[in-house]
């Protein structure tokens, strides 16, 4: 067999220590289908002590890992450390300037710094890879930038975010209220302490950012993705939504509209005919649709130790075998930066709940706003009292632009009668 890939690994949490064990475990088998073993060679987090569940005694422990950029025994820099900025890019700037191939999780770094890595990677003819950022385990990134690539992409878009799925399809199950449901992910470990990432959307759109620059060959913009989380959602509009035939899904939504990028993590009503309806849990789906292949689904897991480190593997695997590629899709110098569209200008189906005073008169403020920006209401689906003594009023849209939409709502800005700002899900279809 012929030289190994040597590895240097940088952080050793829920990812990087799941990395080792599957390394340690499928060791044989991997380079069979390498051509040549993959060998741990340094490892380096901040705390040396720390029980990682993993025999850490047979590889170099190293208390810098900057180091890893100028060791001449690693040949490959794995990151496992997350954050945007700080140590895990430095290291990824300093792997690649010092010549080593680079393996990250990193949907954050690579969603804000992905086309300044990428240059540096390719310019050196270097392997710059994420399988793993986008979706854990499943293999989307390969998916799309080799299994779809003689596609035009006319859309991508899915549920990018276990713990938002989690809580939504909790909630769905036992009709229990959003707090509750995340304070038990919380405790049961679905949901960080600080859970803002996930829930305000964030996370979500550091994937999309990254699926539109593979499907479109645009250049990465997160900066550009329009951003809603689920928050504010109650389990009254999921029980309304369901009695619509709807099932409510946090979804990253990206196309090209008239040449311009639309990007968008909003929380959609998803009609139940759809498969994105069906999926619960934590599991993630991408879907892709390409002008021949038609509509592609991509459903596994997106989180946990095993998933993640199964593709950081893959990854490995594809270095080991000589396979650096591009970053994206096509050279990233090809990448040009797309206007943005204007959701705007975009139409089609809302649903919009308000919680208001329950006075009279609200009911005819509300749709005398809607009629005075031209939003003519499908449905009002129902009035329903809360236990502050509140009411909820639901009603879908007919197909509007989405821009009179928000002149309506701004209409309606400085009424006492709203308690709160009304929230507003789009009803996904063929046209989003
Ligand atoms: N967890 C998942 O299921 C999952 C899924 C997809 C992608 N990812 C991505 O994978 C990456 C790692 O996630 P994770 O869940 O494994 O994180 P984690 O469990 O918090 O582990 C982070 C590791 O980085 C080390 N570290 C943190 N700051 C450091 C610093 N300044 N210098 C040196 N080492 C430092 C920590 O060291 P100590 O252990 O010594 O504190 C720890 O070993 C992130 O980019 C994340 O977004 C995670």
């Amino acid at each position: 067999m012929t030289t190994p890939l040597r590895i240097a690994l940088a952080g050793l949490g829920t990812v990087g220590s799941g990395v080792i064990r599957l390394i340690n475990e499928n060791g044989a088998m991997i380079a069979q289908r390498a051509g040549r073993p993959i060998e741990v060679v340094a490892i380096s987090a901040r705390n040396r002590d720390r029980d990682r569940g993993v025999d850490l005694s047979p590889y170099k422990w190293v208390d810098d890992m900057t180091d890893f950029a100028s060791d001449p025994d690693v040949d490959c820099v794995v990151e496992m450390i997350g954050g945007s900025d700080g140590p895990a890019l430095e290291l990824a700037r300093n792997s690649l300037r010092g010549g080593k191939s680079f393996v990250t999780a990193n949907k954050a770094m690579i969603a804000h710094h992905g086309m300044e890595l990428a240059g540096l990677a390719e310019n050196q003819n270097l392997a710059l890879k994420y399988e793993a950022a986008v979706a854990g385990g499943i293999p989307v990134i390969k998916g799309l930038r080799e299994g779809a690539s003689a596609n035009r992409i006319e859309r991508v878009y899915g549920i990018l975010n276990g713990t938002c799925n989690y809580i939504l399809t909790t909630m769905e199950k036992h009709g229990s209220d959003f707090n509750a449901v995340l304070k038990d992910a919380q405790d049961l470990g679905y949901a960080e302490a600080d859970p803002s990432f996930d829930i305000d959307g964030v996370d979500a759109a550091h994937k999309l950012a990254i699926l539109a620059a593979l499907s479109f060959g645009t250049a990465v913009d997160f900066d550009g993705v329009e951003i809603a989380g689920i928050r504010n959602i109650m389990a009254a509009d999921i029980g309304q939504a369901k009695a619509l035939g709807y099932r409510i899904r946090l979804l990253g939504m990206a196309r090209i509209d008239d040449g311009k990028l639309f990007q968008r993590v909003n929380p959609y009503l998803v009609p139940e005919s759809h498969p994105l309806a069906h999926i619960d849990g934590s599991t993630n789906a991408v879907v892709a649709e390409g002008n021949f292949s038609g509509r592609l689904m991509f459903q596994g897991a997106g989180a946990g130790d095993g998933p993640t480190a199964s593709a950081v593997v893959a990854d490995l695997i594809d270095i080991a075998r000589g396979d650096s590629g591009t970053v994206f899709a096509m050279p990233v110098d090809e990448m040009a930066q797309s206007e943005r569209a204007e959701s705007g200008n975009r139409t089609g189906k809302s649903y919009i709940r308000f919680v208001v005073a329950d006075k009279p008169g609200v009911l005819a403020e509300i749709t005398a706003a809607m009629r005075d920006a031209e939003v003519s209401i499908e449905s009002l689906i129902q009035t329903e009292k809360t236990e502050e003594g509140s009411v909820l009023i639901s009603m879908v849209t007919h197909q509007s632009m989405e821009r009179d939409v928000v002149l309506s709502l701004q209409k309606l800005s400085d009424s006492s009668s709203l308690q709160g700002a009304p929230v507003v899900m789009h009803l996904l279809s063929d046209e989003d």
